[in-house]
């Protein structure tokens, strides 16, 4: 029988800290399942486990220092390193994820991370006040914008004595998130999907425009993590100060006529659309040419109009795509959003509560509602906006896969 993790490369980074023992145990456990892992750890963490504990239980040569000592034939296992499907910092200090978080590479962990393409997870150990303080917790927000997924630490007893929150998870936690990462990596491979993003921009004037508060950050993580998964992504943006995800086609437009344009170019070729992008629902009759100005004007009146709708045009022009839409509500969440899925004729709709404090537009987390075509409600729990786009994912394939 084949073992689960069969065939994947995994690069286990250890850094300095009591619980780097538990690494030993990770290490076991993914060899265990088949995984070819190659150890990587810091000066520090030699303090506490030997590179020949993880030589030994790995069967490979640890990456432990990136000057002198090391034989050439240990570049192989740089390169392996670098070549795996997946890289798990556990534990992670909070000295590591800080050079992390700012790209600095001096030594075998930092360097391997600066050098790594592939997914990416962080499993956090340090004492709580440690882990409570700003600085970590920008770096980790930091990691996690970069999709860098987080392993949490929990509560209990700490190294220094203190009852807190920093412990290391355990190790089958850890193996858990492994497996997952792993395993979904290619879930979606030979999936072409359409993603919109971001608030559109209609003009008033050269200057002006009506717009509204969305970031992009979820449709981004969508596109973002879909790609990782093996998807071929088309994303469609509005204005967002966002960086593009890696090997993401990436069409940028303004007005909601402009995004219209390309959904409808490219929906046939698709066999997802993901609509997260704020449409604006109304524009200006009149696009001055010039500058308004405001010399001799008591009041200035515009005149806007109802834009098109493009999942209502989405859901006549369809040919079997699966359809998500997004619902924006400050009230009656889960009545507008059915109608909205009904109306639209979705498949999925992700329903959001606009006037919860610290979710939705700008921040990087959520709390969201998915409700399926057959009116199934699924409450998630407060998340990353990147936790999302993979749980939103799940649901698509699972009724891809129920076709
Ligand atoms: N949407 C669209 N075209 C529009 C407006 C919205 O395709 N002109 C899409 C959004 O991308 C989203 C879904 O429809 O996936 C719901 O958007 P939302 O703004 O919540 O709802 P509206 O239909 O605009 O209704 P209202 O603003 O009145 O709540």
């Amino acid at each position: 029988m084949t073992q689960p993790l069969e065939g994947k490369k995994v690069a286990l980074a250890v850094s300095g800290g009591i619980a780097a023992y538990k690494a030993v145990e990770l290490l076991r456990l993914l060899v265990k399942e088949g995984a070819q892992v190659t150890v990587v750890m810091t000066e520090s963490a030699k303090q506490f486990v030997t590179p020949l504990t993880f030589e030994a239980l790995s069967g490979n040569l640890v990456y432990h220092e990136i000057f002198g000592g090391q034989s050439s034939a240990s570049m192989e296992h740089i390169r392996a390193a670098e070549n795996a499907d997946l890289m798990i910092v556990a534990p992670a200090t909070a000295n590591s994820i800080g050079k992390m978080a700012q790209g600095l590479a001096d030594d075998p962990l930092s360097t391997l991370y600066a050098a790594f393409a592939g997914p990416v997870l962080v499993a956090p150990a340090m004492n709580d006040k440690m882990w409570d303080h700003p600085a970590v917790q920008e770096n980790i927000r930091t990691l996690k914008r970069r999709g860098v997924g987080l392993i949490e630490p929990v509560a209990g007893e700490l190294a220094c004595g203190t009852v807190g929150l920093g412990r290391l998870a355990e190790p089958p936690v850890l193996l858990e998130a492994v497996r997952k990462y792993l395993l979904r990596q290619s879930d979606l491979a030979g999936l072409r999907i359409l993603v919109t993003a971001g608030p559109t921009r209609e003009p008033i004037d050269p200057v002006r425009f009506i717009t509204n508060r969305s970031s992009g950050k979820m449709g981004y993580a969508i596109a973002r993590q879909a790609r990782s998964r093996g998807a071929e992504v088309t994303l469609i943006s509005g204005p967002t100060h966002l960086d593009p995800p890696f090997g993401v086609t990436l069409l940028n437009c303004q007005r909601t006529v402009e995004m219209a344009q390309r959904v409808f170019e490219h929906l046939p070729r698709c066999e997802v659309l993901v609509m997260t992008a704020a449409v604006g629902d109304f524009a200006p009759d009149t696009v001055y040419k010039e500058k308004i100005k405001k010399k001799d004007k008591e009041t200035l009146l515009l005149k806007l109009h109802p834009t098109q709708d493009i999942l209502q045009e989405v859901a006549k022009q369809k040919t079997g795509q699966l359809i998500v839409g997004f619902a924006a509500e400050s009230e009656n969440l889960l009545q507008s959003a059915t109608e909205k899925l009904k109306r639209k004729q979705l498949d999925l709709i992700v329903a959001n509560d606009i006037s919860a404090p610290g979710i939705g537009f700008q921040s990087d987390n959520n709390q969201v509602t998915l409700i399926d075509r057959n009116e199934k409600v699924e409450s998630l729990p407060h998340l990353s906006k990147m936790e999302i786009a993979d749980i939103l994912l799940d649901r698509i394939l699972t009724q891809l896969n129920e076709r």
